[in-house]
């Protein structure tokens, strides 16, 4: 997540970071929770720098296993791709693989990607300068799995023949995804669960994301949808009122500070967009205690609040839209606190550091709005603007067409063996992959009721029958992989 001083000037390009990062700072909050899962830590030494040969400095990637379940004797190794945050989350969040590995007498193995929780090359430093940081990047972190994986089946008895099929949500289905594409020889299958292979520059229109948070709302009606889009207009002619519409701002929504200048304005409107947008990708059918305890169905909750056209009655607008942010925000009276600082630090456990340098320069994605096929503020995207400014902040040159020349690309049928697993619910499908390759193996799998990655969570009796059937196929792939892998093995 961008911090707040960047963000003021990154809106654009940090939007989708944002994003990204806002699913991993609730994740990283329902790690805290006690996990159900047990499992060992270790470290492994990696070099820092796996494409040159003047850096030999090395670092320890830290990992979790479990073996409880493992056949030992060549039984395969369920492997998570780690991505931006602390890994323990991720093994907290990850029901499915635990599930498999019963089934499957496996090995469950989640790796850290460098520059995250625990995992940091140059320790305090990591961050100090383009110098320290500039090795952070996703194929450094591939690299990283690739080895790792190598020494580890060497060194543990019995592993030596394990096949290896590599998971991963969001940005890690994205690493699983990839994983698969260049080192075939070390993954045999991925599942990549909401993964935006395809949010780059140039493949996926910079409106996608805005407009399915929008449609996703819209299933509650149109006034859920219309009372939002209206009201961004609402809170400026409000602020250009003067002190008193600005104190009734405060108040209503219960803000610690007066929304009396630009940039107040300017990141309360922030604050309110992205709980919107937080919501629909965690639109999960049960009840979950993430960033925010949610109910289950959290953006019906919300819309349950903005079913009237309210929108030709400003205060009324406000006062709605109050009860629908404390929907989120402090759905049965979980908020901490006495009042919303909406310029507030809300990554408390340090991922923003690492995915603001990554969004500036490997993953650039485009996000705009339009305020008409969304219900954002208009908002418009330049990639020349945000290319100049990341680079201006990191004294590093975003690559934005990097992605998609030195991975799968736009026709993906060079790959086989993955699985593509979006749901419908989720904004981030639509820099998803939602076509099948046959005979390359390659599977979408469409699931019109889940949410983001729902399908890598733990199984749930509220889970829609769609997500249901997306793990029973997920399932019989992943053991049709271990059979061919077998079969080529002996
Ligand atoms: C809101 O205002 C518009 C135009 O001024 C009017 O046509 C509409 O009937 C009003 N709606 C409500 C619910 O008052
Ligand atoms: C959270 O909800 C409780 C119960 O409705 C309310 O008393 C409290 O003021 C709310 N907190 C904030 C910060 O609005
Ligand atoms: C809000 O958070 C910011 C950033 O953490 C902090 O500087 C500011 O003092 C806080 N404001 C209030 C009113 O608590
Ligand atoms: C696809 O999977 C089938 C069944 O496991 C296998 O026979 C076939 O060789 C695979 N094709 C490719 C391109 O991997």
């Amino acid at each position: 997540m961008i911090s707040k001083t960047l963000k003021m000037r990154l809106v654009c390009a940090s939007l989708l970071a944002l994003l990204l990062a806002d699913t991993y700072a609730i994740e990283q909050l329902a790690a805290k929770e006690k996990s159900a899962y047990s499992y060992k830590t270790a470290f492994h030494t990696l070099p820092v720098d796996h494409f040159g040969f003047t850096n030999t400095d090395t670092y320890q990637m830290r990992y979790l296993y479990n073996t409880d379940y493992w056949d030992s004797n060549g039984g395969p190794i369920l492997f998570y791709c780690g991505n931006e945050g602390n890994i323990e989350t991720f093994a907290a969040n990850t029901g499915l693989m635990w599930e498999l590995s019963k089934d499957m007498k496996a090995m469950v193995l989640f790796a850290e990607h460098r520059y995250y929780g625990l995992s940091m090359p140059y320790g305090q430093d990591s961050f100090k300068d383009a110098a320290h940081v500039g090795y952070l990047t996703s194929e450094q972190a591939l690299a990283d799995y690739a080895v790792f994986l190598t020494q580890l089946k060497k060194s543990t008895s019995g592993a030596e023949n394990s096949p290896v099929v590599a998971f991963g949500g969001s940005y890690g289905g994205m690493l699983a995804a990839w994983m698969r594409a260049k080192y075939p020889q070390i993954i045999i299958g991925a599942l990549a669960a909401s993964a935006p292979v395809l949010q780059f520059e140039g493949v996926t229109p910079c409106e996608s994301y805005n407009k399915i948070v929008t449609k996703t709302f819209a299933r509650y009606g149109d006034n859920c949808v219309e009372n939002i889009r209206q009201s961004w207009q609402v809170m400026t002619d409000m602020y250009n009122m003067g002190s008193s519409a600005q104190t009734f701002l405060k108040e209503t929504f219960n803000l610690c500070s007066d929304v009396s200048s630009s940039e107040a304005l300017a990141s309360f409107k922030s604050w309110i967009a992205g709980a919107w947008s937080n919501i629909a990708m965690v639109e999960y059918p049960y009840p979950a205690d993430f960033l925010q305890h949610l109910p289950a169905w959290p953006v019906k909750t919300v819309c349950s609040k903005l079913q009237q056209p309210y929108w030709n009655d400003s205060k009324v607008l406000m006062q709605q839209l109050a009860l629908a942010a404390q929907a989120y925000f402090n759905y049965s009276n979980s908020f901490v606190g006495t009042c919303y600082n909406t310029s507030g630090e809300t990554d408390t456990l340090g991922a923003d550091k690492g995915w603001n340098f990554q969004a500036c320069t490997e993953m650039v994605m485009p996000m705009c709005a339009d305020n008409t096929q969304d219900f954002y503020e208009a908002q418009s995207w330049s990639l020349e603007t945000t290319v100049k400014e990341c680079a201006k902040i990191y004294g590093v040159s975003p690559q934005p067409y990097w992605v998609m020349t030195n991975y799968l690309g736009v026709d993906i049928s060079g790959a086989s063996n993955i699985i593509f697993s979006n749901g419908l619910l989720d904004p981030w499908h639509g820099g998803g992959v939602l076509r099948s390759y046959d005979d390359r193996n390659i599977t979408a799998i469409i699931m019109p009721n889940g949410a983001h990655h729902l399908d890598l969570r733990a199984s749930n009796h509220a889970d829609p029958d769609d997500v249901r059937g997306a793990r029973l196929l997920e399932t019989k792939i992943i053991y049709e992989w271990l059979a061919d892998a077998y079969r080529y093995k002996n």
